[in-house]
């Protein structure tokens, strides 16, 4: 099983959001995929009581120490995508969850502020030697300040590809208890989302090549 943990203790990024968008993503691609929500605000297990599917699983931890537990469980019912999905306030959650990550997605807003506050968690992802990616979301149009934001990013570790524009249907797809391939299927916000899936598939899958 892979661990997909989603981290950065900047608020608002879009930690939830693109968890869900890309567990559905990886579903509609055949994965078995489960979530451990590692944060107590809830977003995940709320969007799960508005779905009207019992997949993905939402499995519900409070303390650092039940993440390894957790993950482990699902592993063991086959599930191929453990999803962490982490709070931007709670720390030792988030610490453990990193720790336990294949991959850590840190989603950053393309503004000065966002990227300042992202830094500590990449320190922290740094210091346990995990594999990362910056995730730009709601970003505008084209325009140079995206440049600049990605030149920033990409100067401190990968950028993931493609970038995930500000689109209504995130935050639709969200309130409707849907991924935003199943709200909205030919929009632009599923065609990045879709597409950051296959990135990050891509990513997961490099250790196999590697170790197989
Ligand atoms: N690409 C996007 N386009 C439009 N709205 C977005 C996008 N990504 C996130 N949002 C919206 O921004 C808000 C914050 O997103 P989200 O809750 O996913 O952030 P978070 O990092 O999980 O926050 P927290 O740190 O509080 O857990 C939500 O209202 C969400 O719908
Ligand atoms: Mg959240």
């Amino acid at each position: 099983m892979y661990v997909l943990a989603l981290v950065t203790q900047k608020g608002g990024s879009g930690k939830s959001t693109l968890a869900v968008g890309l567990a559905v993503a990886a579903m509609e691609n055949g994965e078995r995929v489960a979530f451990v929500e590692a944060d107590p605000q809830g977003t995940i297990s709320k969007w799960k009581e508005r779905r009207g599917n019992p997949y993905p699983r939402v499995v519900r931890v409070a303390d650092p120490a039940e993440i390894e537990g957790a993950l482990s469980r699902l592993e063991a019912e086959g599930i191929w995508l453990g999803i962490v999905d982490t709070a931007a306030t709670n720390n030792a959650l988030a610490m453990r969850a990193i720790a336990m990550a294949d991959l850590c997605l840190m989603p950053v807003r393309p503004s000065p502020a966002d990227m300042e506050a992202a830094i500590p968690t990449l320190i922290a992802i740094r210091r346990l030697n995990r594999r990362f990616a910056f995730v730009l979301n709601q970003t505008p149009p084209r325009g140079c300040r995206l440049s600049e934001a990605a030149t920033s990013l990409n100067s401190l570790g990968v950028l993931a590809l493609p970038y995930v524009g500000q689109r209504n249907d995130h935050q639709d797809a969200l309130g409707a208890g849907l991924g935003v391939t199943e709200f909205a299927q030919e929009g632009r916000a599923s065609e990045e989302v879709r597409a950051l899936w296959g990135w990050v598939s891509k990513q997961l899958n490099r250790d196999v090549v590697v170790h197989g």
